[in-house]
């Protein structure tokens, strides 16, 4: 059957600033996913897209074929409302982990379908499969139970969702059109809403060890996703997250493993606690919406009076956790993996840190071994970044500020060039205190 546009006209539309019509966007995405338009003709129109960029309606219309390109999940006959929470990446940034048990813990089906770590970043999975027997691959069904009876799921995304994506993000990846706004909000909302959560929390960070590096592309990045989710029916709030510090004071795989069981235990680092609760606080508005529409008002209330500091201080979250690894195949009692070399570094001068630098630490736990320079490329359990200092912390010449986790120490060298000039270091203390609670979310973005 003869095509009902070409590939050429489309590139040209969009490439002398023209909106491209709903009919292009739904057949050039159509054809890219059944291979009719080439790599080499999506990946001119990604440019041109980047160049030039799209209209809202424009955008929406993307999402939807980009949706429209696979199968859509459908969590409306659990008996549970549902709450999701996307990251845009970040150093040290594990709070999936003690967030999904905590928001179950108040009857809230958590399915957290997520990815692998490439480049600085570190991957959800990635994290969790450093836990002995734990594994990322569930069927649909097998999904469903988890979601029914415990409340929290993490694992890997099938393949048929949003199959134009993978195709496109792959592309994306080595044409230098991964940081179009209107490319990464359709990017992650596709996926997202073909997911099938009624409410959505978005934690769009900002700062040097993220996507976003200023808060005025973060906040543009999170007013489109929180347009289109709501567009698409999902209720989607944004939170504008710091990220010119690493979360906590690990990053690395199971290092991260470890700082999340402490949150769960009700301790953990003060960053890491204040970004669980107040992501919770979100989903458990976003789930209270749901079900609100399901008719259950008794629940709706009861969500909205939850208290998720409480649930981690008496051992509740913890128990959803071991359940939801267990449930997995996973051990929770067992000891987690160590690197088998470390080396610590040290302050070369007195005083107090003013600043740490996100992705320098990102780069140095990838370049011990955390992360993967390919999408094939295996990473090491326990390699990683641990801080002994952040902002705000005194520190004496030869004070230890890091130490380096791995199993092969001829990465040492590669990862301390990283961390040069990564610590700031002033005679008096920061004007604005970067690991505070207060200061890590930055802005919350919602259409209500
Ligand atoms: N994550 C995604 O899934 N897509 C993007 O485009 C960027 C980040």
């Amino acid at each position: 059957m003869a095509e009902p546009f070409n590939a050429v006209d489309v590139i040209g539309h969009k490439r002398d600033g023209l909106r491209l019509t709903d009919a292009e966007i739904d057949w050039v995405i159509d054809a890219y996913t059944r291979g009719v338009v080439a790599d080499e003709q999506m990946a001119a129109l990604a440019m041109a897209i980047f160049l030039r960029d799209m209209e809202r309606s424009e955008i929406a219309r993307w999402t939807a074929a980009m949706i429209a390109s696979g199968e859509r999940m459908d969590f409306s006959g659990l008996s549970r409302p549902t709450a999701d929470k996307h990251s845009t990446g970040g150093v040290g940034d594990k709070i999936t982990l003690p967030l999904a048990p905590l928001v179950a813990v108040f009857g809230v089906a958590v399915p957290q379908l997520s990815g692998r770590g490439l480049g600085h970043t570190g991957g959800t999975l990635d994290k969790l499969e450093s836990i002995p027997g734990w594994r990322a691959e569930l069927t649909p069904e097998e999904m469903m139970r988890q979601l029914e009876t415990v409340g929290a799921v993490v694992c890997q995304a099938g393949a048929g969702l949003a199959p134009a994506d993978r195709k496109l993000y792959a592309l994306r990846d080595v044409t230098a059109t991964v940081e179009s706004i209107p490319l990464i909000a359709s990017s992650i909302m596709s996926k997202k809403i073909a997911e099938g959560t009624a409410s959505l929390v978005l934690d769009v960070k900002c700062g040097s060890g993220a996507f976003m590096k200023d808060a005025a592309t973060a906040r543009a990045l999170a007013e489109a996703m929180v347009g289109l989710g709501s567009d698409h029916g999902v209720r989607t709030v944004a939170l504008l997250t710091e990220m010119d510090t690493p979360l906590g004071l690990t990053a690395g795989n199971a290092l991260e493993v470890a700082e999340s069981v402490e949150v769960l235990a009700g301790g953990g680092p003060g960053d890491v606690v204040a970004l669980t609760i107040a992501l919770a606080r979100e989903m458990l508005d976003g789930a209270a919406w749901d079900a609100e529409r399901r008719g259950d008002t008794g629940l709706a209330g009861r969500l909205r009076e939850a208290d998720p500091a409480a649930a981690l201080n008496d051992g509740r979250a913890m128990d959803v956790w071991r359940a939801m690894i267990s449930a997995q195949g996973g051990d929770p009692d067992a000891p987690l993996p160590q690197a088998t070399a470390t080396e610590t570094i040290t302050a070369e001068t007195s005083g107090v840190v003013s600043r740490v630098d996100a992705l320098q630490v990102g780069v140095a736990a990838w370049r011990l071994g955390a992360g993967r320079a390919r999408k094939e490329d295996p990473v090491q359990a326990g390699a990683g970044v641990v801080l002994h200092a952040k902002p705000g912390d005194v520190v004496a010449v030869g004070a230890p500020l890091a130490t380096l986790h791995t199993d092969e120490p001829d990465r040492f060298t590669g990862a301390k060039t990283a961390l040069v000039g990564a610590w700031t270091i002033d005679d008096s203390a920061p004007t604005t205190a970067t690991t505070a609670a207060d200061a890590v979310v930055l802005d919350r973005i919602a259409l209500d």
